[in-house]
């Protein structure tokens, strides 16, 4: 891994032993890309690659020299208004009107290791000498400020983090009103974009498409990631599938509104932008102050969409997740909300955590409904403490205490961002939701967002939110969020700064999460969002883990796990075994495919234990104990994608450990077939000169050629399946390695 500078050419290349990232100083003294891709070896001069030539209708930088023309130049961090047409990186409201920009080359530093970004989530290094980081320093002298880039190039890892940095030095004030985390020009737009969307409990579903000319992409202006588009695109060659061919995945490490868009332009170049979304977002620099943004993640693969996604999984799961439980078995839960709603009692949920601790869970949750009037969604957000004695005589410490005792942990559900307006909360504080003055804000499931661009809001949440995980033994916290943003207005903003809020409400989150876990730093926490309405790498940074979906119905849930999978790892996705007929889509599936599927995630239950049967209780005990025995597995090994649950009927994936002696299949059938054809599963990541017990074979210890696997295939017979193979079946395989 090296970032190498080149003096004479004015070139960097950011290389490891997998890709290379080439950048130039171009003629205008602007930066431009020379080449992203496939590592190629590394020389002192690329500078054949920058192309031009004189072309009618194009703009030139200098009279008579026909050469270089930003327009028809792969440019670096581009601006907007000196001759590039295409959607610019950034754009700089100027106290003249102006918006024409021009940042040049000035210095630039490499150094080992990486910095945080204040404030902000983003990867991180252990060690100095795990990445190298370049920052390259623009300044544009008509308008004194500096912009500058950062790029970190892991020594692990396909990838490179980029963010950018503006910094006002002159006293004229300015407005961004743009600033993407990361533009690359691409010599070619043969790609197809993937793009991960859905909508509330089908989230992030697998879209693709051939690039066209013209800008295409997916984005939020919901105030939070949100559950229609996640902040994430690829770019894969048409012939790319999931074990072959090139692919390039960007992903933001936010939470808030985000951009992704790929342009391509009339000479079929393609350029890929991500970042914070620009609507309504305006950022007003006075002299000496800053603005950092969010850190993108670039994953170049030619292993094909797996390729891509074990990048991703690795990197996030090892180098963005902190904390305790980074590397912690997490703990098998049950959370009441299926089972109860809001309409609970002690001794209800007490039944529920004293059954699944008969099973061999380990964790029980206690979902919404325990805090202040909370009767039904009109009532009680924003009063983080209990007032109904009738719920819970001895408050949490008291239920808690009861749970720990069992031998079970105890965990709690907060929605810290939402008010009711009937509240404490919201009697004392009306103008702290989002609302400009004198107007009707929208309501959403009956509630209201606190600003939580204001410091003084946070704290008041901070403090009850303390108060309680102080009071009571709690290991788990899941940290809900309900709505989607409107009426996005700070009460105490000046007018020029309300283009701030809505970043700005963002941080105030982060800042809350950083704050509980630097006091808590024992305590689990998930996020969620109405389900995966928030399923992001800014929130891993905070919560090792987020709740995946609403949605618990095995058949759905492959599809939605599936699509979860193409960047974030097994051990982010949170995953349970609910009721049938299930509430979401009134399916019946057995109960077997029902864990099939959660074991491939961090495993929970979300029903009443005390209506099941004892055939039913059984089956869950040996969920239980098979997921003990792997969770490991799952949580570190290798996943593929085998069988896409989008185009087929049967669907299947594995997880591979990393010696590759064990690995597991999960294969899922959606309908039966009649006298179908016969099932072969081509598996992945197994070692081709080893031998492989099926364990799953009972007794009969056929070995079989971790080469016979992978190419000729795996047998798959109707009746290994439970349900027989017919509707919703599925089985778990087991392959363990002959000593
Ligand atoms: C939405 C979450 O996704 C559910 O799991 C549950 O916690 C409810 N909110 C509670 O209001």
């Amino acid at each position: 891994m090296a970032i190498v500078y080149s003096e004479a050419t004015k070139e960097f290349h950011i290389h490891n032993d997998k890709i290379s990232y080439i950048l130039q100083v171009m003629p205008n003294g602007e930066m431009g890309n020379l080449y992203f891709g496939k590592r190629i070896k590394h020389k002192d001069d690329f500078s054949y690659l920058v192309e031009g030539r004189l072309r009618s209708l194009a703009v030139y930088n200098k009279e008579n020299d026909y050469f270089f023309s930003q327009q028809y130049s792969r440019m670096e961090y581009p601006g907007r208004g000196t001759g590039d047409f295409r959607e610019p990186a950034y754009q700089i409201l100027q106290q003249n009107g102006s918006l024409i920009t021009h940042f040049e080359y000035e210095s630039h530093k490499i150094y080992e290791g990486k910095k945080k970004l204040p404030g902000l989530p983003a990867t991180y290094v252990e060690q100095d000498d795990e990445a190298e980081s370049l920052e390259i320093h623009l300044y544009d002298r008509q308008i004194c400020t500096e912009c500058v880039l950062n790029y970190t190039i892991f020594r692990d890892f396909p990838a490179i983090a980029r963010s950018v940095r503006f910094q006002k030095k002159g006293m004229e004030p300015a407005v961004l009103t743009r600033v993407l985390s990361a533009s690359i020009d691409l010599p070619d737009a043969d790609y197809e974009m993937i793009q991960l969307s859905g909508a509330w409990s089908r989230e992030r579903s697998l879209v693709s498409g051939r690039l066209r000319q013209g800008v295409q992409g997916v984005g939020s202006c919901r105030g939070i990631s949100s559950a229609e588009h996640n902040p994430f695109i690829a770019l894969k060659r048409p012939q790319t599938n999931e074990r072959t061919g090139e692919v390039i995945g960007c992903s933001l490490i936010y939470s808030g509104n985000h951009l992704e868009q790929v342009e391509v332009d009339t000479n079929n170049t393609a350029r890929i932008q991500i970042g914070i979304h620009p609507e309504g977002f305006s950022w007003r620099l006075g002299e000496g102050e800053e603005f950092q943004s969010p850190e993108a993640v670039i994953v170049y693969s030619e292993q094909g969409m797996n390729g891509m996604s074990q990048v991703f999984h690795k990197l996030y799961r090892t180098r963005l997740v902190r904390g305790k439980w980074r590397d912690r078995e997490r703990p098998v839960l049950i959370n009441n909300w299926e089972a109860t709603g809001v309409e609970f009692t002690e001794e209800k949920l007490l039944q529920i955590a004293k059954t699944g601790k008969e099973l061999g869970m380990e964790l029980f949750v206690m979902d919404d409904g325990w805090f202040g009037g909370r009767e039904d969604d009109k009532t009680g957000l924003g009063d983080w403490f209990v007032k109904n004695r009738e719920k819970l005589p001895e408050g949490i410490t008291g239920i808690a205490s009861k749970v720990e005792s069992m031998g079970m942990h105890f965990g709690l559900w907060f929605e810290p961002e939402m008010v009711n307006k009937d509240s404490d909360l919201y009697k004392e504080h009306p103008d702290w939701i989002l609302c400009p003055p004198d107007r009707t804000p929208q309501p959403s499931r009956n509630q209201y967002i606190l600003d939580f661009s204001r410091p003084e809001v946070i704290d008041t949440i901070f403090e009850m939110m303390d108060r309680i995980l102080g009071s009571a033994p709690i290991s788990y916290v899941k940290w809900d969020m309900n709505r989607y943003m409107t009426d996005c207005y700070s009460a105490t903003a000046s007018a020029e700064e309300q283009g701030k809020v809505r970043h700005k409400y963002i941080l105030g989150v982060y800042s809350l999460y950083e704050r509980l876990i630097r006091k808590y730093p024992d305590i689990l926490f998930e996020s969620c969002s109405s389900g995966g309405a928030r399923f992001d790498p800014g929130m891993l940074y905070y919560a090792p883990q987020t709740w995946t979906s609403d949605d618990t119905d095995a058949m759905e849930r492959i599809k939605i796990q599936y699509g979860t999978s193409y960047i974030y790892p097994l051990s982010a996705m949170g995953a349970h075994v609910s009721a049938v007929p299930n509430q979401q889509v009134g399916r019946e599936t057995p109960l077997q495919t029902r864990g099939n599927v959660a074991v491939f995630g961090m495993l929970g239950y979300e029903l009443d234990l005390s209506k099941l049967t004892n055939e039913e209780k059984e089956t869950i005990r040996k969920q239980i104990q098979f997921y003990q025995k792997y969770r490991w597995l799952i949580m570190q090994g290798t996943f593929y994608r085998l069988l896409d649950p989008f185009q087929n009927n049967d669907s299947a994936w594995m997880v591979v450990s990393e010696d590759q002696n064990t690995a597991l299949i999960g294969f899922y059938r959606r309908q039966g077939v009649p006298n179908g054809p016969w099932i072969r599963l081509y598996l992945d990541g197994l070692d081709e000169n080893r031998q492989y017990y099926l364990e799953t074979d009972g007794d009969r210890k056929t070995l079989y050629g971790g080469d016979e696997l992978m190419h000729v295939g795996m047998v798959v017979k109707e009746e290994q399946l439970c349900n027989h193979g017919g509707d919703c079946s599925s089985e778990i395989f087991v392959l363990q390695a002959s000593k």
